[in-house]
């Protein structure tokens, strides 16, 4: 029987199954099975359920004043979000946008970019995913299923190879590097001139699209070539952010600053709520009025955000996705060195990616044992997803304040369900 018959099919569901509540990293279906929650609703609650001091401050707030404010002023929470979350970038990111939702911040980001430089080219990168909107579908290619039948899509997107090192150039990072640059430098002299581009935007890690990590001295490069040519850098971190990566922001790893940067998924974990954060004079040039939302940056969702964020800051957050995330990869690559269904293991902190693979030699992609395994990992208590344009990787995105206990449960829960699944 259909669960839910007015429900729209609409959605893809990775799971069947009806959840009925969760609490800390478990969340139970409706039978009453606790299930490890490794997915986290696609790193959104982060710190995962009921979090004591997130809840407390939703609570509060929800007492105090839910509306939207926008349109009318200024409140508490929302002002003192911008600036703790400014607190946490570099030089010179210090003024922040609220929207509710990733797709949506992606959209104004790329509004931005046209409007400040007067410039109507917006480059992306093949195999990322931006979000639903008609904007950001444009700049999306991680599936064609979210392209298929909206075109004509924005006009003056052009799409580049990403520097995907495993599935492209053999694991050679150098190679990754310079094909990526090739091809931009290419760009500008053959199809649209450096001039006309307004903004280069990227994932630091590529995550619907495979979990695949830019090297990075690609992002390094990546820096150069925008500096060079008056482009802005916008840094996609609605998946990569908020210690996801055992650093704040996934950028920080190649020890860049972008120009923009998109944030949402964790920022409030789990209330809708999302960000774009740049420079003041960046957001002053964009213009009184250029952009605006009634919904975005709304005190409940604000209050959450602030509870996050101190969360991370007096708990050592940071510190531990890059611990556990260690401990979690090293879990997987001896589960790997007994089984060559696997082919890579990737991702820095606690965005882990593992790829599958028909033959480790030819590297193809196996498209067809992930999401077998995520639910054979379901049906013995763990939460994992899978990702990539043939599903060939299944995704970790565990609690930033897992335990290594729990990391070592799943590891153990994933090894089982793996040698569970007879070979082709
Ligand atoms: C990297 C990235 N950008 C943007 C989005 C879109 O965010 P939302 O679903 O909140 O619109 C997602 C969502 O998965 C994402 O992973």
């Amino acid at each position: 029987m259909d669960p839910a018959p007015n429900l729209t099919p609409v959605l893809g569901r990775y799971f069947q199954r009806a959840w009925s509540h969760g609490k800390g990293h478990r969340l139970f279906d409706t039978d009453g099975r606790a299930y490890l929650d490794f997915a986290n609703g696609i790193a959104v609650t982060a710190l995962g359920h009921a979090h004591p001091r997130v809840t407390a401050a939703i609570h509060a707030q929800v007492d105090r004043l839910i509306g939207p404010i926008n349109a009318i002023g200024y409140a508490e929470p929302i002002s003192r979000l911008a600036t703790e979350l400014a607190a946490t970038f570099p030089d010179p990111l210090d003024s922040v946008m609220f929207l509710n939702s990733g797709s949506e911040a992606i959209d104004g980001a790329l509004k931005l970019a046209r409007r400040v430089t007067g410039r109507p080219g917006i480059v992306a990168f093949r195999g990322g995913f931006h979000g639903r909107t008609l904007g950001a579908t444009s700049v999306t290619t991680s599936n064609i299923n979210y392209r298929t039948g909206y075109e004509p899509l924005l006009p003056g997107v052009q799409i580049v190879p990403f520097p995907a090192a495993y599935d492209d150039h053999g694991g050679d990072e150098e190679a990754a590097t310079q094909g990526s640059i090739a091809a931009l430098r290419a760009l500008f002299t053959s199809t649209m001139p450096a001039s006309a581009v307004a903004a280069i935007l990227i994932e630091p890690i590529q995550g619907e699209g495979g979990f695949v990590p830019a090297p990075l001295a690609f992002l390094r490069e990546l820096r150069a070539l925008c500096d060079e040519h008056g482009i802005l850098l916008i840094a996609d971190e609605v998946q990569t952010g908020f210690a996801r990566t055992g650093r704040m922001w996934a950028f920080e790893h190649a020890g860049i600053v972008p120009d923009v940067v998109v944030l949402a998924k964790a920022i409030a974990n789990g209330l809708p709520l999302s960000a774009i954060v740049s420079s003041r004079d960046l957001q002053e040039r964009w213009g009184r009025g250029a952009h605006g939302s009634t919904y975005g940056g709304n005190p409940v969702a604000c209050a959450a955000g602030l509870a996050v964020l101190e969360t991370i800051r007096v708990e050592g957050v940071i510190e531990n996705a890059a611990a556990r995330g260690a401990e979690l990869t090293s879990g997987l690559g001896a589960i790997a060195a007994e089984d060559d269904r696997i082919g890579d293991i990737r991702g820095p902190g606690l965005m882990v990616g593992v790829e599958f693979v028909r033959d480790r030699a030819t590297r193809e992609p196996d498209g067809s044992l992930p999401d077998r395994l995520i639910e054979a990992c379901a049906e013995n208590g763990l939460l994992v997803l899978s990702c990539g344009r043939f599903h060939e990787v299944v995704r970790w995105l565990p609690p930033i304040d897992v335990t290594a206990a729990e990391i070592a449960e799943a590891v153990e829960i994933f090894g089982d369900s793996l040698g569970s699944i007879a070979r082709d």
